[in-house]
């Protein structure tokens, strides 16, 4: 079975956790950092703080920027609920905003009108691989003093130009934190984990000590334990200033990481191989709609985390279930991504959402389906999706 996605694991990158693991450490050791450095030089970010999956950097994200209960954030309904529950996590309200009927990312145009007093934050997602519109979003962020987290989980390695010049996800003024994802699914992976990246010092700073469990180890910064008798600062000595968590990675999934980033080129010409494949291909299907892009730069990298096409299953005549049934009876998996995380139970519940607060995505979630993309399909996994596609008579006329 092909499935929507998977990790591509070399021989390389099995020595390199191998060889992590006969080291001394297995949690924190040279290697995380050695990870960060990379990743922030691959980007051309400042800091780059490696966690245990993104899910953990969003919440890190909204904590080191201080957004808390009484705090609107507006995210993506089309999205992984992650997005969203961040904000929840922290006693914040998750809102959203529709999307861009182009890039099925946050429309600007739906963020400003769905803006309220209390917004604190935007969490922008890079859906598919295709960066939002940042500079508009930022520009809207920025005139009510709003935080910008760009949720490019989707989109490591991902570059976009604007006013001429070349801008990579993750280094760019219009978003203050960026978080990447390494789910096996995912451009690159390391089985779990997660960046959060900023050219902000002090939410650098925040975010590292966060990640474990709040707790200062300098010197400079103890505040001490109240007591003098029992204030001895002997080499054990630590201070947890705030409220912490566990959201460490391991070594040797960062020895991963620094093996899977040697192949990130390689990942992301092999996506854009099949996506253009795939595009070619379902010029000649009527009622199926390629991906599409809000810039047509050919400088645009464009990570192409997920193919997902537009199928009008209606004027099909067939149900997507249906088609997912056919393409699995062939040997060939899909999914659909995503549903309006706002229609889920526990947020219908919990902040009364209801159908119709977000109809472009409502729409494009019915017509989502994403077809079979990672960088190890051969040539002839392709032409079978394509065949399977282009020989379904109602899907494909
Ligand atoms: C857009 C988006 N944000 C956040 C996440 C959470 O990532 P992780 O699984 O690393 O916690 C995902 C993962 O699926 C995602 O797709």
């Amino acid at each position: 079975m092909l499935p929507y996605g998977r990790q591509s694991i070399s021989d390389e990158d099995i020595a390199a956790v191998v060889e992590a693991l006969r080291l001394d450490y297995l949690t924190t050791g040279p290697m995380v950092e050695r990870f960060e450095t990379a990743f922030a030089q691959r980007i051309g970010a400042k800091y780059a703080v490696a966690v245990c999956n993104a899910t953990a950097a969003l919440h890190l994200a909204m904590l080191v920027a201080e957004i808390g209960p009484g705090d609107r954030v507006i995210t993506s309904p089309n999205t992984f609920l992650a997005s969203a529950n961040c904000a929840a996590y922290v006693g914040a309200t998750p809102d959203f905003a529709d999307i861009d009927p182009v890039s099925y990312c946050l429309s600007p145009e739906a963020l400003e009108r769905a803006w309220q007093p209390d917004t604190k934050a935007v969490v922008a997602v890079d859906y598919a691989g295709q960066t939002a519109d940042m500079p508009a979003i930022s520009d809207i962020a920025r005139k009510h003093q709003a935080i910008v987290i760009e949720d490019a989980c989707h989109a490591v390695g991902g570059q976009f130009e604007h006013t001429g010049k070349l801008w990579t996800i993750g280094n760019h003024p219009w978003a203050d934190i960026t978080i990447f994802s390494f789910h096996p699914v995912k451009t690159m992976t390391t089985g779990e984990g997660g960046m959060l990246v900023t050219n902000n010092p002090a939410y650098a700073q925040r975010a590292r000590q966060l990640r474990t469990h709040g707790i200062v180890r300098s010197p400079s910064e103890f505040v001490g334990l109240g007591d003098d008798t029992l204030d001895e600062r002997g080499p054990w000595y630590h201070e947890m200033q705030s409220l912490g968590y566990n959201y460490r990675i391991t070594d040797f999934q960062c020895a991963l990481g620094l093996s899977q980033l040697k192949r990130l080129e390689q990942f992301l010409q092999r996506r854009r191989e099949i996506v253009a494949r795939y595009n070619k291909a379902l010029a000649d299907c009527p009622l199926i709609a390629a991906p599409s892009l809000r810039n047509s730069s050919d400088r645009d990298v464009t990570s192409w985390h997920l193919y997902t096409a537009q199928f009008d299953f209606a004027r099909a005549g067939i149900t997507r279930s249906e088609v997912m049934q056919h393409l699995r009876e062939q040997g060939v998996g899909s999914q659909v991504l995503y549903i309006p995380v706002y229609l889920q139970p526990w947020y219908r519940k919990q902040f009364g959402y209801a159908p119709g607060k977000c109809p472009i995505a409502e729409s494009f979630y019915q017509r989502a389906l994403s077809l079979p993309l990672y960088p190890d399909m051969t040539d002839a996994d392709v032409e079978h999706v394509v065949a399977c596609v282009q020989n379904h008579e109602a899907i494909c006329t």
